[in-house]
């Protein structure tokens, strides 16, 4: 951007701003001061390019807070923490939907479904974590694949300790994940099968059965935390979250999620996302943007 300096949007998309705050202009030693907290708190590469988005974004917390210049902003943020906690949330991205790149589905269906049946019929624990779960589309798309479409498919979650975590660092997507609801439009994607076992219409919208909900754990976790998990995973899916990391950040990421995962356990990654630093030498590609970790067996 010229100058560094964000236009300051009038009217349409990225107004959602009062006219107060609209007059803030957002220019770049502001820009690299947020942007310098969120890598810090959330370990978000924020590039000069996002200077209008991150504008865009923010105008309402200025306005909520009556201020007119992003330089009062950064310092509200940086003496602040409960801001700047928001400040974060309001900069996260949490686009998702049911059954995104739904090929990780057809996987975890033939090919891991299998093996964590197994487990669950030897007794074992079955662990699988959506990390990174936004509003909790990708973690109910995995309790649906393993439910399958009937009582008889999902009775083998009820007879095993089978457990989902769901985590992500915003705390209002994780609100969502554990109400379980979902507009019409949304549910939309699910397989008609799904939808009808797994969805009860409430008002306008649609909830997630009981049975699905009860197997899900929702809870605020910023990924460059400790991880209070104690237990290793069959399964993790990290998609469309490491984008937004540098490769220090990713590589560093992946290290531990391979850690975490059990020998032969899968990790479901973006499109867009690949394996870098130790976890690419550790991990098997089984399928696009799929890897196991060694020492499985057959898996
Ligand atoms: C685009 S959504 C992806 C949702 C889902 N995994 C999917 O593929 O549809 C990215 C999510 O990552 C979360 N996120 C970003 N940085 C994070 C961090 N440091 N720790 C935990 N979650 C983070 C965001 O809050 C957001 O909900």
């Amino acid at each position: 951007m010229k100058h560094g300096v964000a236009p300051v949007p009038a009217s349409g998309e990225g107004a959602e701003s009062s006219t107060l705050a609209a007059t803030a202009e957002l220019g770049l030693p502001e820009f690299r001061a947020i942007a310098a907290i969120m890598m810090e708190d959330a370990r978000i590469h924020l590039v000069e390019s996002k200077i209008v988005l991150v504008h865009s974004r923010l105008s309402r917390r200025l306005r909520d807070h009556g201020l007119t210049r992003f330089s009062d902003y950064v310092a509200l943020v940086r003496r602040d923490a409960t801001e700047r906690a928001a400040m974060v949330v309001a900069l996260t991205t949490n686009h998702t939907h049911f059954f995104r790149e739904d090929h990780h589905f057809d996987h975890l269906r033939r090919h891991v479904l299998p093996q964590l049946q197994a487990s669950a019929r030897a007794r074992k624990p079955v662990r699988i974590w959506s990390a990174g779960c936004s509003s909790g589309e990708e973690v109910y798309s995995i309790a649906m694949c393993l439910a399958g479409d009937g009582t008889a498919s999902a009775s083998w979650l009820r007879q095993g300790d089978v457990k989902l975590l769901a985590t992500d660092i915003s705390p209002p997507v994780v609100e969502s994940v554990a109400k379980g609801v979902y507009s019409a439009s949304t549910v939309q994607p699910i397989p008609a099968a799904y939808r009808d076992r797994w969805l009860r219409p409430q008002g306008s919208d649609f909830v997630v059965a009981d049975e699905l909900r009860e197997l899900v754990t929702a809870r605020v976790l910023n990924l460059f935390d400790r991880w209070p998990m104690r237990q290793q995973y069959d399964v993790i899916f990290c998609r469309n979250v490491m984008i937004y990391f540098d490769d220090k950040a990713k590589a560093e990421l992946e290290a531990r999620f391979v850690e975490m995962l059990a020998p032969g356990g899968h990790l479901y990654i973006g499109h867009s996302e690949r394996l870098i630093g130790p976890a690419a030498a550790a991990m098997e590609s089984v399928g696009q943007t799929i890897y196991v970790k060694a020492g499985g067996g057959s898996r």
